[in-house]
């Protein structure tokens, strides 16, 4: 087998990072709410529109804090998708939450806001969404779903930074957002994630649970002299040094989603043809949705076919690669007492989607390549 050359992901290095990390040191502090940390959290409250985002250890601690900050209990009962990632579930799980699946609709692989009302009860306190690769849920039937029924409303933004429903950024329209910062995302430090918090009420406790239970943040802004553990809480501040490698992100946001962008579109173009010919089915974006480009896939008519394409393109040196595997049929969703059939569309499309490789260093003559390999799979 040819050994793989064009991986999946590949971080890189895009603008000041080392020159900032090295800065950070030479300011004297690394430890967390440092410098850099205060530059990342001004820099995303303002491009975003969010009053308060607090830089945490990932996405899945930013869920985790979330499920704190909004009290929930043992037995009750949160509504989100099984098409993914386990911390949409696990933050809330934690808590000793009940997760209640619901069904993704077969066009932008998001939960499907017709779905929601039937599964709520007494129970249920929250729904957690997912804007699955960067394309937005439907919003305006979700919020209004919320207010209805007085539930708290979590937006899982971890693949969505930068974008948009209608006018307003993912992750900013919720009760509570959080987006990833994980080497896999459109801006990334390694491991690292953000809250991002609206609601003025959040925003003191907040700072408390992330610092361990103790009110030091308002200690570190001269606002006390000395700080006690006042809450329960953890460590989900993040490093200045991982801060400093995510400001030299950030501040190239906008030439990170045009070159995604770029790379998008010619996948999506060049694809065009396989998909008129029914070999294969492309994303869809509702007007809706401005997307940040962040993941690439295709839906093959099978999983067999998937599976052979997948194999295939592992022998001409390309990992295409699968996605989640839905929780409710997974051994924890089944401790809940799920089972196959439960959620048809999350099942079936979960095993024919492949994701093509897209990051910022991904070069136009490996591009072509791969796309002709897949021509070559279908056409020859
Ligand atoms: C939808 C979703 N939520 C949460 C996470 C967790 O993010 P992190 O790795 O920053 O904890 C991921 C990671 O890929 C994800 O895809």
């Amino acid at each position: 087998m040819k050994k793989v050359n064009i991986p999946f992901n590949k971080p890189s290095l895009i603008g000041n990072e080392l020159k900032y990390i090295k800065e950070a040191l030479a300011r004297g502090k690394i430890s967390g709410d440092g410098f850099f940390t205060k530059k990342c959290q001004a820099f995303i409250e303002k491009k975003f529109g969010v009053k308060k985002a607090l830089l945490t250890t990932s996405c899945t601690h930013a869920l985790e804090l979330a499920a704190i900050l909004l009290d929930l209990k043992p037995g009750d009962e949160i509504i989100l998708p099984s098409f993914t990632f386990t911390s949409t579930a696990n933050a809330f799980v934690l808590r000793g939450a009940i997760p209640i699946f619901v069904d993704i609709r077969n066009d932008t692989l998001n939960i499907d806001e017709n779905k929601i009302e039937e599964k709520i009860t007494k129970k249920t306190k929250a729904i957690v969404i997912v804007h699955y690769a960067g394309i937005a849920c439907q919003m305006d039937k979700i919020m209004q779903i919320a207010k209805k029924h007085n539930l708290y409303l979590i937006e899982d933004a971890a693949q969505a930074i930068g974008a948009k429903y209608k006018n307003k950024y993912l992750g900013t329209i919720g009760t509570i957002g959080a987006y990833s910062f994980h080497e896999t995302k459109n801006i990334y430090c390694g491991e690292g994630g953000v809250i991002l918090l609206n609601d003025d009420t959040y925003i003191e406790r907040a700072e408390i649970i992330r610092e361990k239970g103790t009110n030091r943040s308002k200690f570190l802004r001269g606002k006390i002299n000395k700080y006690h553990w006042v809450d329960i809480g953890s460590s989900y501040v993040m490093s200045d040094q991982l801060a400093a490698f995510l400001y030299g992100q950030l501040e190239k946001t906008r030439s990170i989603n045009l070159i995604r962008k770029k790379l998008y579109d010619t996948y999506f173009n060049n694809l065009l043809e396989l998909k008129n010919k029914e070999y294969l089915q492309l994303p869809f974006i509702p007007s809706y949705a401005t997307p940040n480009y962040h993941t690439f896939y295709i839906i093959l008519n099978s999983s067999e076919t998937r599976e052979h394409l997948r194999m295939y393109l592992i022998k001409k040196g390309i990992l295409a690669i699968s996605h989640y595997i839905p929780l409710h049929i997974s051994p924890m969703g089944k401790k809940y007492g799920y089972k196959k059939g439960d959620l048809p569309f999350t099942e079936n499309l979960s095993e024919r989607i492949l994701r093509l490789p897209l990051y910022y260093s991904l070069q136009k003559i490996e591009q072509t390549y791969i796309l002709n390999q897949i021509h070559k799979f279908f056409i020859l």
